[in-house]
Order: structure tokens, then sequence, then C-alpha cells
């Protein structure tokens, strides 16, 4: 996407999506609509970031579970319809996948049913934006380990703060966080791809920003200000990291420029 024209159908859209969707901080009601909509998932679905775990989860794993007492529970925060969350309950004890989406949490259940990992997630509709929800899960699971696929990116700024602090909660004093974000530039990367949508974005990044969810990103300046020196140890981070998706209209998935950070509270300082 080049062109005036192309540009002003976009941003034409973005604002009938903010119409139509209302605030982009209705989480529960904007992600429980888009995944209403979801009929196929896994590598030749409909679902954006739903690739197989090798080309996910498997090289997160590379990076973050050195870093982990592999004795704590583990919550995929934000797990979608649990497809990383199965890959995870290979390797760990216990996985409790957690979603703002009621419609997303009853995929993942049914998607789990029947499988060897079935025994070891357990599903809960949980938001990290609302202030106690994460002090009540820690009270009932103890500290845990998070891994957070592409979920911090989309939470809107008056909301950060409250949901770091829910990270925190749940991390407790032995904790340990995985994040893997888009960058701020992921939108334009998708915007550069063929369009094959009505605002000229690929059909399945539409599938997701129509129903009012706004993709902000996490960058450098995120980091410093959400997590900052004084609260929290850096373990590892980088930045040439890209989320893969599944394969998009043209034909190919697209790598979306990301970044990773590997985290733990400073004791005393939650
Ligand atoms: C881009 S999807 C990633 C799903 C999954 N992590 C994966 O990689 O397959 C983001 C997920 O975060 C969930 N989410 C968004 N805001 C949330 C919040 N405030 N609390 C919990 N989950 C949230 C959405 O419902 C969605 O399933």
């Amino acid at each position: 996407m080049n062109t005036i024209t192309d540009a002003v159908k976009f941003y034409s859209h973005v604002l009938l999506f903010r119409f139509k969707g209302g605030s982009p901080r209705e989480y529960r009601r904007q992600w429980d609509s888009y995944w209403r909509t979801v009929n196929a998932t896994g590598p030749g679905g409909e679902v954006l970031w739903d690739n197989a775990p090798e080309r996910a989860s498997a090289e997160d794993m590379q990076r973050f579970a050195a870093h982990l007492d592999p004795g704590l529970p583990l919550v995929d925060l934000g797990c979608g319809n649990g497809r990383q969350s199965r890959f995870l309950a290979r390797h760990f004890q216990r996985v409790i996948g957690v979603d703002v989406a009621p419609a997303a949490i009853e995929l993942a259940q049914r998607e789990t049913r029947g499988t060897p990992e079935e025994g070891k997630i357990d599903y809960r509709v949980w938001n990290g934006a609302v202030a106690g929800e994460a002090e009540a899960l820690h009270a009932e699971i103890g500290d845990a380990n998070i891994y957070m696929r592409t979920v911090f990116h989309c939470v809107q700024a008056p909301d950060r703060p409250c949901f770091v602090a829910s990270l925190a909660a749940l991390l407790g004093d032995r904790g340990t966080l995985y994040q893997i974000e888009l960058n701020r530039s992921a939108l334009d990367t998708f915007r550069k791809l063929p369009g094959d949508s009505p605002s000229g974005l690929p059909e399945l990044v539409h599938k997701v920003v129509k129903n009012g969810i706004h993709p902000i990103g996490f960058s450098k300046q995120d980091q410093e200000r959400y997590y900052p020196d004084d609260r929290w140890i850096v373990l590892d981070q980088g930045d040439a990291v890209a989320i893969e998706t599944v394969r998009l209209g043209h034909g190919a998935p697209a790598l979306v420029p990301a970044n990773f950070l590997v985290l733990r509270p400073r004791r005393g300082r939650r």
C-alpha cells in the first residue's frame, strides 16, 4: 500500500472501526467478538498469529527456559485458542492458559479436549487490565512463571500500569516473565504487504482490527517506562526477532518485527 488512495482507504477504515468498535480499552468485548468469528485455526487457518509451535513457542523456549524455576506453574497469558499452551504443557508440569475472551477460552478447551496435554492444562477467562484479578489467581496458584506472546502490544496506554502490576502480582517472589511483542512498526509492515480486504490490509489482519482492537506495539521506550530498572531485572532481551504469521492471502507468511524480554521483579519492589 503506497498511494494516497490507499492511505485514504486505510485511515477511513481505521476511523470506521473505532466508531463501530468503541474504545480499544474494551478488551473483553472486542476480543470476544473477534474470537467468535474464528472457524479455522492453525497454520492453514484464519487466525493471523496461530502458527505451529515449532515456529513460535518452541523458539521462545530456547530464550527463556534456562531462566525459569521449572517447579512453578506456567501461565500462558493471553493464550487465545491454546495452541502454544498445548506445546508448553509438553515441557512444563502445569500450564494455566488465561485469556480475556470467553470465546477464546471455549475454543482452547475444545481444541485441547482429547489431546495428551489435556490433564496438564487449565483454562480461565481472566483480564490483566482489571485490578484484583491477578491477586485472586495468585492466591489460588501461588507464584507462577508467565509466557506472553503478542498481548501487551494491544494494551492501551492508560491500562499499561495496571497490566504490569497484574504481571508482577502473578510472578510473586519467584516467577519469571517472558514476553515477545510486536514492535511499533508492525502495522506498517502489514500495510506494505499485498492487501486483500476493504481496508487494504491483509484479510487476516483486517479480521482482527475491524472489531476495534487497536495494536500499538511495544518499544524500547515502553520497556524503560513500564519495566524500570529499579523495579525489574532484565535477564535477557533481544530486538532482532520476528513473529511469523500463518500464510496470508498472497500465499506466504509474514515476518513481523518483534522484541523479547526475560524479566523478574526486584524482590521487595513489587
Ligand atoms: C494476538 S493474540 C495472541 C494469542 C496467543 N498468545 C498466541 O500467541 O497464540 C492476543 C490474545 O490476548 C488476549 N488478550 C487481549 N487483552 C487481554 C487482557 N487484557 N487480558 C488477558 N488477555 C488478553 C486476546 O483475547 C488474544 O487471545
